[in-house]
């Protein structure tokens, strides 16, 4: 099946074509800038764009930041408050004149890598971490999701929330070196580890092409693999997520 799959970030908004049957790009990956204040309009406005640029009309999969609890989203770490409590994917389908299917963005990321990715085949516990804007999560056993994992909100020992400590943003804003930062992150996995004794810690987001630069900074058991898409994970993971959603609804 070719659905649009479409990775909502908080800096970069990405869309392209996707075969869901081999997990591959059809065509061009565009990416408009995450517009400020990233509200439901200015949002739905960006979608339409997008879809419009690939001349798109038929269902489309989103991943989005936040916990989407069956279409409504329920958190805002990095988007507009106004999207807590919104049916976003009935909002975006009606404002994208398409069929919307959302998930929360690390959940999709994390089926692209457990259908085709880092994760395929592995019936243990593996947890996925995106990195961007903020740090999301999946969960996975046996090769099932657990929606809607918080887990970058978790307060570390140091008493720093993990996403304000160890996410690409802070890196950035930073200035800090890949040494210093995977010793950031470091925290966090291991924290993560003493908490879920994941058989695999796959981590997606810019900065897994860059994993041998923070690679030796991390003493998790589990071994650490950068997620098989790289940072693609998220739009084919959303087309996946859409696929799944109309099997169900048929
Ligand atoms: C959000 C998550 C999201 C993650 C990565 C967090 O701030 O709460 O829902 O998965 O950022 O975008």
């Amino acid at each position: 099946m070719h659905i649009l799959g479409i990775d909502v970030g908080g800096t970069g908004i990405k869309a392209a074509l996707v075969e869901t049957k081999t997990g591959e790009l059809l065509g061009e990956k565009i990416r408009i800038v995450t517009p400020h204040p990233a509200t439901p309009a200015a949002i739905a406005a960006t979608l339409r764009d997008l879809i419009a640029q690939q001349q798109w009309a038929g269902p489309v999969g989103i991943g989005f930041p936040a916990a989407i609890q069956h279409g409504v989203a329920r958190t805002a770490a990095n988007i507009d408050a106004a999207f807590i409590g919104l049916p976003v994917a009935d909002y975006f389908s009606q404002q994208a004149g398409c069929p919307c299917h959302v998930a929360n963005d690390a959940d999709v990321a994390g089926l692209a890598e457990m259908r085709f990715g880092a994760g395929k085949g592995n019936a243990g516990v593996v947890l996925i971490v995106t990195i961007g804007t903020g740090l999301g999560t999946a969960l996975f056993s046996d090769g099932k999701l657990m929606p809607n994992t918080e887990l970058g909100h978790i307060r570390l020992e140091n008493g720093y929330e993990a996403e304000r400590y160890a996410s690409e943003a802070v890196r950035i804003t930073k200035k800090l070196k890949w040494k210093e930062w995977g010793e950031r992150l470091n925290v966090y996995l291991t924290t993560m580890e003493s908490l879920l004794w994941p058989d695999l810690i796959i981590l997606g987001g810019g900065v897994s092409k860059k994993l041998g630069k923070f690679l030796p900074q991390i003493s998790t058991k589990a071994p650490v693999v950068a997620a098989g898409f790289l940072n693609q994970a998220g739009i084919v993971g959303a087309a996946l997520f859409a696929e799944r959603e109309i099997a169900r609804q048929s």
